[in-house]
């Protein structure tokens, strides 16, 4: 039996928070361990670029993403984990693949369409100031991405699945002009984790300035779990569940019959300042193994490389065969042969 290809990239411009781990680390961690299936995780470097012009932030980052993912269990035996910008067949294919890319299937990407949206919505003249072509374009070099190993699933939020019905499109343009190279990827959303809330109440996001990072030191954590909003209820008055930041995150961390139990405390009026304490003790306990191993590996960043490298390896005994086939395939090849 031929084994799933999963495969998934985190973009190198922050730290993790809590909602990544909850809604995208998580799964693919325990993913990773699934020996029927072959998972390929990368750190999205050139993505980064889109969005941030920041050299020691995306540098900071891919250590800070890698660090991570190791710390968290990552089954490197079964699962490939490198980093994007050490696979260079993946931005040659990016060029094959943006010339068979029709410029109107670009023009509705949702990223670029809210870019043209806020200039029209600031009275700007020009709908396209500012707006370079990778941001244009990036759904091309998703579609490298996960063509490139001709990836089954793609585990991604909701805001990316237009990105991989675009990978389809593009690999089945490609696969009409120059034969089947390319399997069509599939969404696979994670709806459950999708939507922890962050401080402010929001969905914990980088966009919102609302995180709770991951690895944060003990009483940092404390800190920001203490900054969460809540109403002004008092003790001994009962709470609502529904819609409760607190309750959420802890929900994210907890049994079912550790969530039952606090539900039933919130009908008896659990206080804020109680609650606080309760989740930072919950949080804290589960998280803080991986955050030793994190602290102790941050400390050792040649055994970081070495881990990506070793990844990068593997990715290219695949990428590497492919992408001669796909030259080959397009016209572009030595002429004697
Ligand atoms: N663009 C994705 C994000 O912002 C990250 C990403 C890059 C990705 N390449 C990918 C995800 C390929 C899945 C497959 O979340």
């Amino acid at each position: 039996m031929n084994k799933a290809i999963i495969l998934t990239g985190i973009t190198t411009t922050g730290a993790p928070h809590l909602g990544n781990y909850v809604g995208a680390i998580r799964p693919a961690i325990a993913a990773s361990k699934d020996q029927n299936a072959q998972p390929f995780y990368f750190l999205a470097d050139y993505h980064a670029l889109i969005k941030c012009q920041e050299p020691e932030r995306v540098r900071r980052s891919s250590l800070e993403i890698a660090a991570t993912w190791l710390a968290l269990g990552l089954d490197t035996n079964n699962a490939v984990f490198y980093r994007q910008s050490d696979v260079p067949e993946i931005l040659e294919l990016t060029w094959m693949l943006t010339c068979v890319t029709a410029k109107g299937l670009m023009n509705r990407a949702h990223a670029y369409k809210a870019a043209v949206a806020d200039n029209e919505q600031g009275g700007e003249s020009d709908p396209d100031k500012g707006i370079a072509m990778g941001l244009f374009s990036y759904p091309v070099l998703m579609a490298a991405d996960i063509l490139m190993f001709n990836a089954n699933k793609v585990p991604v939020g909701r805001d990316q699945v237009q990105h991989i019905e675009m990978a389809r499109d593009i690999a089945g343009r490609f696969n009409h002009i120059y034969g089947e190279h390319f399997t069509l990827p599939e969404a696979v959303l994670d709806e459950k984790g999708a939507t922890l809330s962050g401080l402010d109440g929001r969905k914990m996001s980088k966009s919102y300035n609302n995180t709770i990072p991951l690895f944060e030191p003990e009483k940092k954590l404390r800190k920001l779990i203490n900054k969460i909003k809540t109403n002004s209820l008092e003790p001994g008055e009962p709470k609502e569940t529904d819609g409760c930041t607190l309750f959420s995150i802890y929900q994210s961390f907890a049994t079912e019959e550790e969530v039952e139990q606090i539900r039933q405390r919130y009908a008896e009026g659990i206080g804020w300042g109680e609650m606080k304490q309760v989740l930072f003790e919950h949080v804290n306990e589960q998280i803080t193994p991986a955050r030793e191993r994190y602290d102790a590996l941050m400390e050792r960043p040649d055994h970081i490389e070495e881990q990506l490298l070793e990844g990068a390896k593997k990715a290219r005994a695949i990428s590497s065969p492919f992408i001669q086939e796909l030259r080959k395939a397009v016209g572009i090849s030595r002429i004697t042969l």
